[in-house]
């Protein structure tokens, strides 16, 4: 199957599951509203996808990935709903809509990415499939990924440093933080679902994850400045405009193709022991460095 038909596939899936997750009836309909408003707007999906592959191919069924592929988009879904607020990157367009702020308010914008990062672990926690110890192990890994020490510590880094120029190591860390934690979680969290991976495995899979998940943040950096609004879903030329720090800004727009190259070698040599099981995630490794959106 290509890429595009198994992106489909692993969305519909988890589409499902969060459909279901979230529609239930609230005391706030407004809140609820802009919940499902902010997750349901056409999302790739790269993240649960991820999760997805990466279980599939350590011999697990999809069932086992569900909480965890849905869990790590809410916490993405939540990410983007605070990267837009006038507060971080002020943006009025995502996925080619309004931005939740825009579509709704401010302070609903807060509290609906604030639920929805409460909502990733309430859907693990309740996960029937899966038992107790390995309920653990993601909630350990997702905390860890998406707090002070993984996503929140990167975006951070990215607004004090606006209109300032970066080392290259600094901007390494700061793109592996805000973007390339959430996406080796997913893979991690893949391999945690299915539970019989060794340390070989778990290592090469997150030596896949960390250049990939660099490479995703250097395509989105590429895409801001050759992409098109209508095509991307968000306002291109954001970080220009904003004078972020960004790989072409420190290495040129050739500079960070260059880089983007080298990361999709690394990301499918660490890929080597798994032969030709790793097909999938190879496909989406390709995605993620030729996408354009
Ligand atoms: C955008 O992520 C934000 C970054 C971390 C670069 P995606 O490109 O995965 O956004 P969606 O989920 O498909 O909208
Ligand atoms: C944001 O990076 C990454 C997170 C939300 C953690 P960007 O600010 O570059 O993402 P876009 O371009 O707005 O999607
Ligand atoms: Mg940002
Ligand atoms: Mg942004
Ligand atoms: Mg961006």
């Amino acid at each position: 199957m290509g890429i595009s038909n198994l992106l489909a596939q692993y969305r519909e899936r988890v589409d499902t599951y969060l459909e279901a997750c979230i529609s239930e009836q609230s005391i706030d309909p407004e809140l609820q509203k802009s919940m499902q408003y902010s997750l349901f707007n056409g999302g790739k999906r790269v993240r649960p996808t991820l999760v997805y592959m990466v279980n599939a191919m350590l011999g697990g069924v999809p069932q086992q990935a569900d909480s965890a592929a849905a869990a790590i988009e809410c916490i993405h879904s939540y990410s983007l709903v605070h990267d837009d607020l006038p507060a971080m990157d002020d943006d009025d367009l995502r996925r080619g809509k309004p931005t939740c702020h825009i579509a709704f308010d401010e302070a609903t914008a807060i509290l609906a990415g604030d639920a929805l990062q409460c909502l990733a672990f309430e859907l693990i926690t309740s996960d029937a499939q899966l038992d107790n110890a390995t309920k653990v192990k993601l909630i350990h890994k997702l905390s860890i990924s998406a707090g002070h020490q993984g996503m929140v510590v990167g975006q951070s880094f990215d607004l004090r440093n606006v209109g300032k120029m970066l080392s290259f190591e600094q901007l390494e860390a700061m793109h592996q933080h805000k973007t390339g934690a959430l996406l080796q979680c997913s893979a991690i969290m893949g391999a945690i679902t299915c539970g019989k991976t060794n340390a070989e495995q778990l290592s090469a899979i997150s030596n896949y994850a960390k250049a990939i998940g660099l490479a995703f943040q250097v395509q989105d950096d590429i895409l801001d400045i050759e992409g098109d609004s209508e095509v991307i879903g968000k306002p291109q030329g954001s970080d220009l405009e904003q004078n972020k720090p960004t790989y072409p800004a420190l290495l040129g727009l050739e500079g960070a193709k260059l880089l983007l190259q080298q990361l999709h070698t690394e990301a499918v040599q660490a890929l080597k022991p798994f032969g030709s099981n790793a097909r999938d995630l190879i496909a989406l490794a390709d995605f993620i460095v030729q996408r354009d959106h």
